[in-house]
């Protein structure tokens, strides 16, 4: 059986079943979810392997070869239509055309289940995806309940990185229009013991970790690899459980009455549904979601309980961030441009400003070293690298609003995350490009012989689809200096 046979065995089945890497049902053969090619701008299903099975990651992989992908719709597994796509401005706009949301890279996020490869959904900060007309969504004061599968290390402190029932205008309607999980280590609202990331539930101005706003101790930091979360209310009742997605049982955080702050109780859910974002299209946070649906009525911790034992038996481990020719760290490397015209630049810095000189043998030392990179760990995943420079030494390559740009490191879990990058096989099918970790639909990228994290047909100049490839894919090799 899938989670949402056992939600319906338990007579609370699911209205909305969301996972891009397994069918939810025993039964399901329908699509997962749709991917869109940056090389012409085609889409493509994909859909379990098997009845109830994995997603069909390699037909992504043969689809997206040789260019980049994004996750356009996450499709409905329930059979109420309640697909999820590029989230609209709301309250708040995102980055992109008339203030959408960012669409996720198709990407960023691989894993295994039982050994099998599977992609999530990655979610940097401007990343958003909605339903605002979903169907049998709990309204008012009506009883519902949520999980989702997500990456535990993932995470920040901005608004909000969501998963559940929003409002259906995108904006912030007031107290108690919204019922979501929310996972991240944002305090403004509420705090759990220690110092975050939580599962809380986003109730609308308010995270929540209990009972009322602000701390309470029984909602632990987690620290999972893989965490389940879990999060139900009914009239005057509600609940946080959680757990460690790939073993274990889930444990109770809360569970009690509604805050007692005006607008809480009764509910006023609207039944929209949103992922990786805040009720009124907050853009701030970043998380990976890998599974999760809501329900028609209030699940037993029985029913969960099985959920939970479903999931750790679907095996979610890690898989490699990294393709393409292998790199070493501690090694001093070059990186040789591989469009036509400007196959004599390197990737140097000229101060702060990250940009691509010509280099030879007989260039200065100077220049040599500034266009030399010692590979490390990288600073916010290790399973990736991070560039420091041969002459500034603490200082690495990191983006700022896209552009890269040389800094030292000042210890930030921002400046760590923005300094690490996961080299893949070079899209032109030359070398390597080099993916930003924290905003893996961007690439190292040459324009006007300047460095960006350029997203491919984004809406900066520097995203110019044109040459795209070439410009994003280069040739590793020794250092000068
Ligand atoms: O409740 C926290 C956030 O407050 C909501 O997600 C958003 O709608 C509002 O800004
Ligand atoms: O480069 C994109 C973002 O811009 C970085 O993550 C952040 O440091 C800056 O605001």
């Amino acid at each position: 059986a899938g989670p949402c046979d056992i939600y319906y065995a338990g007579g609370t089945p699911c209205i909305a079943a969301h996972s891009t890497t397994r069918a939810l049902y025993n039964a399901f053969t329908g699509s997962l979810y749709q991917v869109q090619r940056g090389s012409d701008s085609a889409t493509t299903d994909i859909a379990p392997l098997s009845a109830g099975g994995v997603a069909n990651a390699g037909a992504q992989d043969s689809f997206c070869a040789g260019t980049t992908c994004l996750i356009t719709v996450i499709y409905d597994q329930s059979g109420r239509g309640n697909h999820l796509t590029q989230a609209p401005p709301g309250g708040f706009q995102g980055p992109e055309a008339n203030g959408y949301d960012n669409l996720a890279s198709a990407t960023g996020a691989p894993v295994t289940l039982n050994g099998q490869k599977a992609y999530g959904v990655f979610i940097s900060p401007g990343t958003g995806y909605r339903n605002n007309a979903a169907s049998g969504t709990a309204t008012g004061d009506a009883a519902e309940g949520m999980y989702a599968v997500l990456d535990g290390t993932h995470y920040n402190d901005g608004c909000c990185f969501d998963y559940g029932n929003a409002e259906t205008s995108s904006t912030d309607t007031g107290n108690g229009h919204m019922e979501a999980i929310y996972f991240g280590d944002n305090s403004i609202w509420g705090t759990g013991s220690g110092s975050g990331p939580w599962i809380m539930a986003d109730l609308e101005n308010g995270l929540f970790s209990g009972l009322s706003a602000g701390n309470n101790a029984g909602d632990p930091s987690i620290s999972y690899q893989f965490v389940t979360a879990v999060v139900k209310g009914q009239p005057n009742h509600w609940a946080i459980r959680g757990a460690n997605a790939a073993s274990g049982s889930l444990s109770t955080y809360y569970n009690g009455t509604r805050p007692s702050v005006s607008g809480y109780n009764p509910m006023s859910k609207e039944g929209a549904i949103i992922l990786g974002i805040g009720g009124d299209n907050s853009v701030s946070a970043q998380g990976t979601f890998y599974e999760g649906v809501m329900t028609s009525g209030y699940p037993s911790d029985a029913t969960e309980d099985s959920v939970q034992a479903n999931i750790v038996a679907a095996g979610y481990s890690t898989a490699p961030l990294t393709s393409g020719p292998v790199l070493a760290t501690g090694s001093s490397i070059s990186l040789r441009a591989t469009t036509s015209g400007y196959t004599t630049r390197y990737l140097a810095h000229t101060g702060s400003t990250i940009n691509t000189q010509v280099v030879t043998l007989s260039s200065t030392t100077a220049l040599k070293q500034q266009a030399s990179w010692t590979l490390h760990p990288g600073l916010g995943n290790s399973a990736c690298f991070s560039f420091e420079s041969a002459d500034v030494p603490g200082s690495y390559i990191r983006h700022s609003n896209f552009a890269l740009q040389l800094d030292a490191d000042d210890g930030s879990k921002q400046f760590r995350e923005d300094a690490t990058f996961c080299p893949q096989a070079g899209l032109n099918g030359q070398g390597s490009s080099v993916r930003s970790w924290n905003y893996p639909t961007c690439w190292f990228r040459h324009f006007n012989n300047v460095g960006y994290a350029a997203r491919n047909g984004g809406v900066h100049a520097f995203d110019a689809a044109a040459s795209f490839n070439d410009d994003a894919s280069w040739v590793v090799g020794a250092g000068f200096a």
